[in-house]
């Protein structure tokens, strides 16, 4: 399943950098944006996903959010996740970049994450930009406030909003100074998330994709492996470490 250039690349790497998306957690049971069973297929991101729609009407956003956190308090890594958390203790220098907010590759262990999208557990002001990491859940009635009195909202990045800085440029820096990049369980559609395995190609990385199909980028990358991420990391591991 592995090439002998991926396994020689691997093995003489100094720096390996991991992008996840939807994908790494499909088998935890938490559900994809894209695809037929997609999130996107039942909801609309333009009443759900954006600041303005926030605004009109916080209580639906909210709703939405509670859904999905009870989703991910429902579900545990898979092995996945934990093959990327035993990946960080192979190579000199790792870095994990994932669009997911869903917390599941801290708790396989991860200790260095670039979140840039967020994170579903942690929760902010939209005037003071006070964190609220512990907060009681919005209900029907009661909108969570802050002690300014701003409303407080879900610390996810929403489209047309901009990364967190610092992470994306750590994000950017990793992949350009990778000399192996996986892009994992992503369909490589959203940006500026979408670039980093071609930045990582365009300065000299071997690239390899990890998906159930082909991706936007799958013409691109150096080897596409096609199959469940939670059967492939694993196996992957097992040959670098035997
Ligand atoms: P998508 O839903 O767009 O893509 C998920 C990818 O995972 C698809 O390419 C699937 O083929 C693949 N996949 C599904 N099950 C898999 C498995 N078991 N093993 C490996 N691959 C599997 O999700 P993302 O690419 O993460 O952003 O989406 C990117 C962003 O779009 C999200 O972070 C979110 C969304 O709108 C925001 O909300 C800002």
């Amino acid at each position: 399943m592995f090439s002998a250039m991926l396994i020689s690349r691997l093995r003489s790497a100094k720096t390996v950098s991991v992008l996840t998306g939807a994908g790494i957690s499909a088998e935890s049971g938490v559900p994809t944006f894209r695809g037929e069973e997609g999130l996107w297929q039942k909801f609309r991101p333009e009443e759900l996903a954006n600041f303005d729609a926030f605004l009109r009407n916080p209580k639906l956003v909210w709703e939405w959010y509670n859904y999905r956190k009870h989703i991910v308090n429902q579900v545990a890594p898979n092995a996945g996740h934990y093959a990327i958390s035993k990946m960080e203790s192979l190579f000199p220098h790792f870095h994990l970049i994932t669009q997911n907010v869903d917390d599941l590759h801290r708790k396989a262990g991860s200790k260095q994450i670039y979140e840039l999208h967020g994170n579903i557990m942690r929760n902010r002001c939209v005037d003071c930009s006070k964190h609220y990491n512990e907060m009681p859940e919005a209900d029907q009635d009661v909108l969570p406030r802050c002690d300014c009195g701003g409303l407080i909202r879900p610390d996810v990045v929403w489209f047309g909003e901009t990364l967190p800085p610092l992470e994306l440029k750590r994000s950017f820096d990793a992949a350009r100074s990778s000399d192996v990049f996986f892009s994992i369980g992503t369909s490589a559609v959203v940006q500026p998330a979408a670039s980093l395995p071609l930045e990582a190609k365009h300065e000299g990385a071997y690239v390899v994709e990890i998906n159930i199909e082909p991706t936007a980028i799958s013409h691109y990358v150096d080897e596409t492996i096609l199959g469940k991420a939670a059967e492939i990391l694993p196996q992957l591991v097992e040959k670098l470490i035997e």
